[in-house]
């Protein structure tokens, strides 16, 4: 795993977006993995900025698949994750809502819904670089604590915490949906490239916990120990509690150029 401790979130955001259109570069039908939530945010913003100042990559062949999808939403609601993706990102980069998938929440379909998911995954050849944002109780996607370290793309009910920390986007913690329907944490160990972005102190408790505490379904977010290809891209605040947070600055700033992340 290599960890990027950063001065502040733009640094996050410029560095995530170099990643990203990386990726695109080298392969114009990519398969991108995205994350909603706040961190995303201004690495969308970043890629947006740098497509309308066409200095970005083309997406027109792209393909995107969401982490994840509350469940009981009306359709099209605006905090849909489905929607959220298009208005905060593939709308503006031109990427057409044919070539952007997420879980299906339909109420008389879910209970395939999560092995439909992992199949259109898996047909488009899997994940090149997959977005991840993290709880403040360590959850990665909507896998909670106590989530299988191998589950795949399944309906799940959402802690008390989550329903709190998300009720900004909606009126209240009741509106805020109690089921989701979310990639499994295996599922988010077969991409290629898994890209975790955490911004603010809130997120410092979550974040030692996943990189430098014990591997456990306790902290979902530890899972990312198991794969071979993890970039953290962490802000100060959110660095703040990694006792290697000094030797893993000294490890990025001594990298050879032609690595990259
Ligand atoms: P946030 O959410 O980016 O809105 O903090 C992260 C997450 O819940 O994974």
């Amino acid at each position: 795993m290599e960890v990027v401790p950063l001065a502040g979130a733009q640094q996050v955001a410029t560095l995530a977006a170099d990643v990203v259109e990386g990726v695109v570069r080298r392969r114009p039908d990519a398969v991108l993995g995205l994350a909603t939530g706040s961190t995303p945010l201004p690495t969308y913003a970043e890629l947006i900025r740098r497509h309308r100042d066409g200095t970005g990559p083309g997406y027109g062949r792209v393909r995107c698949f969401n982490l994840d999808e509350y469940v009981g939403l009306p359709a099209g609601h605006p905090e849909s994750y489905r929607a959220t993706i298009a208005r905060e990102l593939t709308d503006a980069l031109g990427i057409p809502a044919s070539r952007v998938h997420g879980p299906d929440p339909s109420p008389d379909r879910l209970a395939t819904a999560g092995e439909r998911y992992e199949a259109a995954l898996q047909e488009a050849g899997g994940v090149d670089v997959q977005i991840l944002g993290i709880g403040t109780d360590g959850h990665l996607a909507f896998n909670e604590p106590g989530s299988s370290l191998a589950s795949l793309t399944r309906i799940k009910t959402l802690t008390e915490q989550t329903r709190e920390d998300n009720a900004r986007f909606f009126g209240s913690v009741e509106e805020v949906p109690q089921h989701v329907l979310t990639q499994g944490l295996g599922t988010i160990l077969r991409a290629r490239h898994l890209l975790l972005i955490a911004t603010g102190e809130g997120k410092a408790e979550a974040l030692a916990a996943a990189v430098e505490g014990p591997l456990s379904a306790s902290c979902p977010a530890s899972v990312l120990q198991l794969h071979p290809h993890v970039t953290v891209l962490a802000d100060d605040g959110a660095a703040k509690l990694l006792a290697r947070r000094d030797h893993y600055r000294e490890v990025y700033d001594a990298k050879p150029a032609w690595q990259g992340l």
